[in-house]
């Protein structure tokens, strides 16, 4: 398995629900490695450029508002397969879906609030990491 690196958020909804520790816990406790993390305020202009893929869609603004309107935590995230591995840990984007044991299909209810973004490939986990870690994500220690 190859080792890749990937971009998790904890989006406004589960940062105020108190569940960045929750999630970081997950994570660990399956064998990935946090490289590098932060709290910040998603401008505008870093939401459009995350979501340009969703652009039109009929939730777009929404999500555009909603990953603005409070801080986030974003994460580097390193370990073989690390992409697939973690979305299969954060769940279905429906909560409907979501199996228990996810993050989504414990802690989600709301499709639109549902507590966790992470990158669905290497190539968009490269392009996020850019957007959150203008530094290029690579610890400093
Ligand atoms: P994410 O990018 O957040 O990890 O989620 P995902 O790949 O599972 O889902 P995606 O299709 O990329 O959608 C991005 C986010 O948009 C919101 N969404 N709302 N029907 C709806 O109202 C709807 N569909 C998607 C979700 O917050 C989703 O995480
Ligand atoms: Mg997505």
């Amino acid at each position: 398995m190859e080792v890749e690196r990937t971009l998790v958020l904890v989006k406004p909804s589960g940062v105020a629900r108190g569940l960045v520790g929750e999630v970081i816990s997950r994570m660990e406790r399956r064998g990935l490695t946090i490289k590098v993390a932060r709290m910040l305020r998603v401008t505008r202009e870093m939401a459009e450029r995350h979501y340009v893929e969703h652009k039109g869609k009929d939730f777009y603004d929404d999500l555009v508002e909603h990953i603005t309107s409070a801080p986030i935590f974003a994460m580097v995230v390193e370990g073989p397969s690390a992409v697939r591995i973690v979305r299969r840990m954060m769940g279905a984007t429906n909560p409907l879906e979501a199996a228990p044991g996810t993050v989504r299909g414990d802690f989600g209810l709301d499709v639109r609030r549902n507590v966790v973004h992470s990158a669905d490939s290497v190539a968009s986990a490269e392009r996020e990491i850019e957007i959150f870690f203008p530094e290029g994500g690579e610890p400093t220690y």
